[in-house]
C-alpha cells in the first residue's frame, strides 16, 4: 500500500472532525462527498445552505446530507464565537463589533470552532491565498506548547529508493516563514521530524541544509545553519540531527561518506531543512516540475491544531489527501 493510501486507511479509524470553510466551492464539495463517503472524517461546510443545496444537486452528491453545514451570516454560536474572539484578541484591540463581524468571515469563524473545539482540524486555500488561510489560524488557534513558529513541510514522493527513505523525503520550511533566525530554523528541523512521525510513518534522520559541509565554506548564512543545528540537538536530544550539509552530502551515501564521514545523517537523510524559505519553495517546485516527483503539502505544523492551506491550483484528490492528513495530524495530537 502507497503512502497516501495508508493515511487515508489510518485516518478512517480515527472519526475526526474536518472544517471545510470554502463549503460553496465545487472541488471541496466533490472532496467533501467523498471524504464522507469513504468515512475519512465527519465534515463541517461552512457557506450558504442555499448554494450549497443547489450544488450538491448539481452534482448529484450522496454524502453532502450527512455533512454539518454552517451558514456564516446566520449561525446558532455567532454570539459565543465573538466574545471568543474579542477574548483572545483584547490586547489587540479587537472590540465586539470588529469580532461580530469577523465571526461571519467563514476563515475565522472555521477557526474559532477548533479554539472551541467543535472540529479537530480544517483544510483551506482552494479559493483563499496562503497569508488569508494562515492569519486567523496564526492569530486564534495559535502555536503548540514550546513552539513558537508555524511553518510547512512537504513530502516528495520520489520512485528512487536509494534516497531518503525508500524515495520518501520530508522537507521543510516550504510555506509559511520568510527568514527564519537559528532558533526558528531549530525548532522547524524539531517539528518536521515530528511530521515525519506523526504522518510519513519514519524515524526522522534530519540534514540541516547549506551550501557548506562541516565547514567547507565560510558565511555569515552557513553560521546560522550551524547555529540551528546545535540548537535542534539540544531541543530534540532523541532526534538524529546534523549539519551544516550541502544536499548531495545529505542524500548521496558516497558523497556523505566522503565529505561528513562521521556522521549520522549524511548520506542517509530522510528529513531535509533548508535554510530560507526561498530555498524551500522553489526547491519543492523545481523538482516536482522538473523531476516529475509528487509533492504533498504543505503540512502545517507547530499549529496548536491540525489546519492545512491547499493550493489554488488543487484537484479534489488534493483535497481529499490533505483532509486525509489533517486527520492524521489531529491524531497524533498528544
Ligand atoms: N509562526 C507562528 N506565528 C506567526 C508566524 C509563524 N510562522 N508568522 C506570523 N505569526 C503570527 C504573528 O506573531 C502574529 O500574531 P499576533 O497577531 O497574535 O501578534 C500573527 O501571526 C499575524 O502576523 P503578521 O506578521 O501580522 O501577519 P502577516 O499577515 O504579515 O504574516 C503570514 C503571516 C501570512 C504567514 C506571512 O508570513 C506570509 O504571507 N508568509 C508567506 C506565505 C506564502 O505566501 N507562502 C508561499 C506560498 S505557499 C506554497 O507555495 C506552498
Amino acid at each position: 500500500m502507497g503512502l497516501l493510501e495508508q493515511i487515508k486507511e489510518n485516518a478512517k479509524k480515527q472519526s475526526k472532525t474536518i472544517v471545510l470553510p470554502e463549503g460553496t466551492e465545487e472541488r471541496t464539495l466533490l472532496a467533501a462527498d467523498q471524504i464522507i463517503g469513504e468515512g475519512i472524517a465527519k465534515i463541517i461546510l461552512i457557506g450558504n445552505t442555499d448554494e450549497i443545496k443547489a450544488l450538491t444537486e448539481k452534482h448529484q452528491l450522496k454524502n453532502i446530507d450527512k455533512a454539518t453545514i454552517i451558514d456564516p451570516q446566520s449561525h446558532a454560536k455567532k454570539e459565543e464565537y465573538a466574545d471568543l474572539l474579542v477574548e483572545l484578541r483584547k490586547n489587540k484591540g479587537m472590540t465586539k463589533e470588529q469580532a461580530l463581524k469577523l465571526v461571519t468571515n467563514p476563515l475565522y469563524l472555521a477557526t474559532l470552532m477548533i479554539k472551541s473545539g467543535d472540529a479537530d482540524g480544517e483544510v483551506a486555500g482552494a479559493q483563499n491565498a496562503t497569508g488569508d488561510v494562515l492569519r486567523p489560524a496564526l492569530q486564534i488557534v495559535k502555536t503548540l506548547p514550546g513552539i513558537s513558529v508555524v511553518s510547512g513541510a512537504f513530502l516528495l514522493l520520489t520512485d528512487k529508493p536509494e534516497y531518503g527513505e525508500n524515495g520518501l523525503i520530508v522537507c521543510a520550511d516550504c510555506a509559511v516563514l520568510p527568514d527564519p533566525t537559528a532558533e526558528e530554523l531549530a525548532q522547524i528541523a524539531v517539528s518536521t521530524a515530528e511530521t515525519a512521525r506523526a504522518i510519513a510513518k519514519i524515524e526522522p534522520r534530519v540534514a540541516m541544509l547549506s551550501f557548506s559541509t562541516k565547514g567547507s565554506a565560510k558565511n555569515e548564512l552557513v553560521d546560522k545553519v550551524v547555529k540551528a543545528t546545535e540548537l535542534a540537538k539540544q531541543m530534540a536530544p532523541n532526534v538524529m540531527i546534523d549539519g551544516e550539509m550541502q544536499a548531495d552530502a545529505a542524500l548521496v551515501p558516497s558523497v556523505g561518506n566522503s565529505k561528513a564521514p562521521n556522521s549520522p545523517v549524511a548520506g542517509k537523510a530522510n528529513v531535509l531543512i533548508f535554510p530560507s524559505l526561498e530555498v524551500g519553495n522553489i526547491s519543492y517546485k523545481l523538482v516536482q516540475r522538473i523531476a516529475g516527483i509528487e509533492a504533498v503539502g504543505p503540512v502545517l505544523q507547530g499549529m496548536a491544531a491540525p489546519i492545512n492551506d491547499l493550493s489554488r491550483g488543487c484537484s479534489v484528490s488534493d483535497i481529499v489527501n490533505l483532509v486525509a492528513i489533517t486527520v492524521n495530524q489531529a491524531a497524533a495530537k498528544k
